[in-house]
């Protein structure tokens, strides 16, 4: 570092803590400065664009830093200090309101020595003589790594719902927090309730929800989240909010804003808090529990991280609060934090170590993907050498070079990822990446379309293209066929001999006995799984296995109800694709171009010449059809819910995936959300405003027994 222009010479170059006692050091004011900048650009990147690019220990390092300087030296304490605020800015789109009480943030320990000076903080903060004893029971519970919302509740119903914002202003989602299931709409049980209760907690996406979520999203050639906390912040600030209904979503409660008990029972512990919420209907942390030591909580602590992968959602650490809400009252908070709760931070599930490569993968769809190699490195006891880094711009953001050290972090199950360089060990030749224009399988130009992350090689011969899409045909969401496995196909490709699914079922068990390692038996399994596959396959599979961009499982559903086959989808323009449910111009426009390919109408015809030509519910005249009739697919219920689109909304006597389920065999089509293509609404109790868009719209609106009513007369349900 170099030498500061500070008036008090020489002494700049001792420690920054042996100055004299005179004021601040030139360098220390500076340092103030560049921390208070450093801090406040990863609030932002933090807490505005949810993108982090420091840990949260190397971001508390900072903050201790500049923390323990201004304690030195108040006179550098600015008020615009980010020691003295809570969390970051707002985003522009959606309408702010003021909490009634501020939601603090909270201070964090990293050993169980930080932790024992905290409890140590809480006994000399507390007057004795004024409070008798501290009731030193602790509540504790798991830190959810999530979101953080505030609920509040007027006379037992829900009436708004409040991101933290900075803390003291958050944003206005109530409607999107309506659509989480495991928000109460009322609270539940008999009652009175409190004239005013604001429910505080964190939005999470479980582990296995995001996979799926990142899976759908790929699938479709969609950008993927970096983690579940991104994908459940993401979607909450969604403006559309058919998108935050679609989406997994769970809220879980852990404290209170303001209560106003009266009527209802006040509570006097947050150990009742926990049970009162519990029964109010809300989901509450995992493994919450009260401990009645210092010493008991530290081992809480150590649970909780011992059992980390276990948890169903992200947690990053174990929260302890004053289980006396009268002694957290006494106690209060400082400028950003409760003085009578703490967090208790695991060590991020992170580690450094050389970016030795980026490798860039060709996805199905065309998308390049670069992927970090790394030298093998154990984060969080799983070895990792490869690394999503998402895309161009994700590179960029993050400056990673070639020959950088790298901090790798794993969060439970999810994926590697690569967080950022560690600068101090750049070597001074690594060079900025260059994204590459062309697609590193065929060389053949590639192309980033405005808006897009990602760049696409568009040449649907390129191997590698080839190689996912053969994959993705036979895979679950494509025939389902198995016996036909990766590493077959992977040979197969490489081979020249198959270049398009339709070339798999050309093979025959002679030709693949001249391929290493495969035998008798292998080979007449692969043949006989493809051949079934032929004589099984139904239309919607068929349509999902294509491939075609924007078109998933649910789609495909939706085509093959409305078209007889593929010549009748192919004869569609864009307008009638459009008047389907959930086909909006993008997904009817990547479908006409599927059928203008040359190549891809190529195949079709090979597929029908083979007698792969499934028929599906579609009313148009069949056409083309080889004469075949409905292979493996059952025709159409008849009956008035029949080719019908409907949703379903409030409580339901059945799970509503039950609901959907029964819908679809009376051959309707549920829909994600209330749009004009909507036909039918199913309201059960307490419906909220889907049922008044419903009703706007003109939509027709059906009572559970309506509904119910109508599977009998489509022999669904029995009399
Ligand atoms: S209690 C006054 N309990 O972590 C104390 N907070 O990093 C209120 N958080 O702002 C918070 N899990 O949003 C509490 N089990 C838990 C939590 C939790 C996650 C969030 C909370 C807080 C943030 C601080």
């Amino acid at each position: 570092m170099s030498q500061h222009n500070n008036s008090q010479g020489g002494q700049a170059q001792y420690s920054l803590f042996s100055t004299g006692p005179s004021g601040p050091t030139g360098e220390e004011r500076q340092r103030v400065q560049q921390l208070t900048a450093e801090l406040e650009h990863h609030n932002y990147l933090y807490h505005t664009l949810d993108k982090p690019e420091i840990s949260d220990e190397q971001f508390d390092a900072l903050f201790r830093e500049l923390q323990t300087l201004e304690d030195r030296w108040p006179i550098l304490r600015s008020p615009h200090s980010p020691t003295l605020r809570v969390g970051g800015k707002l985003v522009d789109g959606l309408a702010k309101k003021a909490h009634s009480l501020q939601m603090y943030g909270l201070d964090n320990v990293f050993s169980a020595e930080q932790w024992q000076d905290f409890a140590d903080r809480i006994r000399r903060a507390w007057d004795a003589d004024v409070n008798g004893p501290l009731p030193e029971n602790f509540w504790c519970d798991p830190k959810l790594d999530g979101l953080a919302l505030e609920i509040v509740y007027v006379d037992g119903t829900m009436q708004e719902a409040l991101t933290r914002g900075d803390g003291e202003v958050g944003e206005v989602v109530t409607e999107a927090v309506r659509t989480i299931r495991t928000v109460p709409l009322r609270l539940a049980g008999p009652g009175p309730f409190p004239a005013r209760l604001e429910v505080r907690g964190e939005v999470v996406m479980y582990k296995k929800d995001f996979a799926a979520l990142n899976q759908k999203q790929e699938s479709q050639g969609l950008n993927v989240f970096a983690n579940p906390r991104n994908a459940a912040a993401g979607t909450l600030r969604q403006l559309d909010i058919s998108i935050v209904a679609s989406r997994p979503l769970r809220f879980l409660a852990y404290s209170l804003g303001e209560a106003q008990w009266s009527p209802a029972p006040a509570c006097t512990l947050q150990s009742e808090v926990m049970a009162r919420l519990g029964a109010y209907g809300f989901l509450t942390p995992p493994d919450g529990r009260l401990c009645h030591s210092a010493q008991a909580v530290e081992e809480y602590a150590q649970w909780v991280r011992g059992h980390r992968p276990e948890f169903r959602m992200e947690i990053d650490g174990a929260v302890a609060k004053l289980d006396n809400l009268e002694a957290q009252q006494a106690l209060g908070f400082t400028a950003r934090a409760p003085r009578f709760a703490v967090a208790f931070k695991f060590p991020a599930e992170q580690a450094q170590t050389l970016l030795q490569n980026i490798e860039i993968q060709v996805g199905r769809t065309g998308a390049l993907t670069p992927v970090a190699v790394l030298e093998p490195i154990a984060v969080g006891g799983v070895m990792v050498s490869r690394a999503t880094l998402h895309n161009e711009d994700e590179i960029r953001s993050r400056d990673v070079r070639v020959g950088d050290t790298v901090i790798v972090r794993r969060a439970g199950d999810v994926i590697p990822e690569v967080v950022g360089p560690v600068l101090e060990k750049r070597p001074v030749d690594a060079k900025e990446y260059v994204f590459p224009h062309n697609c590193p399988v065929c060389r053949e130009p590639a192309y980033r379309e405005e808006g897009e992350a990602a760049w696409r090689c568009e040449n649907m011969s390129c191997p590698a293209i080839r190689l996912r899409a053969i994959s993705h045909f036979v895979s679950k969401a494509g025939l389902d066929i198995s016996g036909v496995g990766q590493k077959w196909i992977e040979q197969l490709v490489t081979s020249g001999r198959v270049q398009s699914p339709v070339d798999l079922f050309t093979l025959t068990v002679e030709e693949l006995l001249g391929f290493e390692r495969m035998g008798e038996v292998l080979a007449q399994k692969f043949v006989d799984a493809l051949d079934k596959a032929r004589h099984t396959a139904t239309l919607p599979r068929l349509i999902s296995a294509l491939g075609i961009r924007h078109v998933g499982e649910q789609t495909a559903r939706t085509l093959a109800a409305h078209f007889q086959n593929l010549d009748e989808l192919e004869k569609a323009d864009g307008e009638i694709l459009q008047s389907l449910p959930d086909v909006g111009p993008e997904v009817a426009s990547s479908i006409r171009n599927f059928f203008t390919s040359p190549a891809n109408r190529e195949q079709l015809e090979r597929f029908k010449g083979l007698g792969l030509w499934p028929q599906g519910g579609g009313k148009s005249t069949p056409g083309g059809a080889n004469g075949e009739s409905a292979q493996g697919e059952s025709p159409l219920p008849s009956g008035p819910l029949s080719g019908k689109t409907i949703l379903f909304t409030g409580r339901l006597s059945m799970p509503r995936g039950q609901a959907e389920k029964l819908a679809e065999a009376a051959g309707a089509t549920p829909l994600g959300s209330v749009s004009k293509k909507l036909q039918y609404l199913v309201a059960g109790e307490e419906a909220g405003s889907k049922l008044e868009k419903a009703r706007a719209l003109g939509v027709t609106v059906l009572d559970e027994t309506e509904f119910m009513d109508m599977l009998r007369e489509a022999k669904v349900v029995s009399e």
